[in-house]
C-alpha cells in the first residue's frame, strides 16, 4: 500500500480487537520510532501490551474499547515547535501502521496520564498518545470543511494541479474534534502553512503537514525542486 493509500484508507478508530500485534510488524514501527526519534530529538515510544493506560473514566467515557498498544508522543516540555514535530512524526507512524494492516486514533485527552509505562525524563512531557492495534472495524469517513475555507492562494491565482492533489491529502488528516483549525496558503512555489487558535492546533499542522507532503509527492511534486515550505 503506498502512503497516498493509507491517507485516503485511515480512519479513527476506538474500539480493538484482542489480538496482539506480530513481532515483525511491531519491529518495524520501532524502527520508524528510532528513526524519527534521531531525526527530530523526540522520545517517541512504542508502548505494546499497556491496557492501563486506556483503562480509566476518561477512556471509557471517550468510548475506547480494548486498547492495549499505543504510541506515546514525548518530546521536550517547551510546547512549540515539540507539539509539530509530535503531529508530523506521530502522523507519519500512524501511516506506517495503517499499510502493515493496523488501525489507530490520536487521543489528547481520553487516556490515563499518571497509570501507564511510558517514561518521561526531566525537561520531557507526554504531550498525547495514538492508540494502535487491529481494528473490530476499519472505521468511517468524517467530513471535512470544503477546500476553499482551508487554503488561499496569495497571489489570486489559479491553483496548480500538484497543490489540489496536496489540499486534497490535507482534507483527509486527522484533527482534534475533526475542528481542521488551519490555513495554508500559496506564495508561488512556497507554501505556508499555519495553525489557528484551538485545542491541539499546533499538533494538527504537523499532522496536516505530512499528509500535504504525501498529496504533492503522489501527484509528481517534488519538494525542495517544485514547491517548498515557507521556513
Ligand atoms: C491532536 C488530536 C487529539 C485527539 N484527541 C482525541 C481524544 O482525546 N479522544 C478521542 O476520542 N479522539 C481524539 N482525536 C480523534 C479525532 O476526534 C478524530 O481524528 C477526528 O474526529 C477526525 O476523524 P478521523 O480521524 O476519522 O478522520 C484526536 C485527534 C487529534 C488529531
Amino acid at each position: 500500500m503506498e502512503m497516498i493509500d493509507a491517507v485516503r484508507a485511515r480512519h479513527a478508530v476506538r474500539n480493538y480487537q484482542n489480538k496482539a500485534i506480530e513481532p515483525e510488524k511491531a519491529e518495524a514501527l520501532q524502527r520508524a520510532v528510532e528513526e524519527y526519534n534521531a531525526q527530530f530529538g523526540l522520545s517517541i515510544q512504542l508502548c505494546l501490551d499497556d491496557p492501563q493506560a486506556f483503562s480509566n473514566f476518561l477512556a471509557r467515557y471517550g468510548n475506547f474499547k480494548n486498547v492495549s498498544n499505543y504510541f506515546a508522543l514525548v518530546g521536550p516540555s517547551s510546547e512549540g515547535a515539540s507539539l509539530e514535530k509530535c503531529g508530523y512524526c506521530g502522523q507519519k507512524l500512524v501511516l506506517l501502521a495503517q499499510t502493515l494492516g493496523l488501525n489507530t486514533c490520536w487521543v489528547g485527552l481520553s487516556y490515563d496520564k499518571k497509570k501507564n509505562a511510558v517514561k518521561v525524563k526531566q525537561g520531557e512531557k507526554l504531550h498525547l498518545v495514538i492508540a494502535l492495534g487491529y481494528g473490530e472495524t476499519q472505521g468511517k469517513a468524517s467530513g471535512s470543511k470544503p477546500m476553499s475555507k482551508l487554503c488561499r492562494n496569495a497571489n489570486n491565482e489559479e491553483f496548480p494541479a500538484w497543490f489540489v492533489a496536496a489540499m486534497q491529502a490535507s482534507l483527509l488528516a486527522p484533527t482534534a474534534l475533526n475542528h481542521q483549525k488551519f490555513l495554508i496558503t500559496l506564495h508561488k512555489k512556497r507554501v505556508e502553512a499555519q495553525s489557528l487558535p484551538g485545542s491541539y492546533s499546533r499538533v494538527d499542522l504537523g499532522i496536516v503537514k505530512c499528509c500535504f507532503e504525501i498529496g504533492a509527492a503522489a501527484a509528481g511534486a517534488q519538494q525542495g525542486t517544485d514547491w517548498d515550505w515557507v521556513s
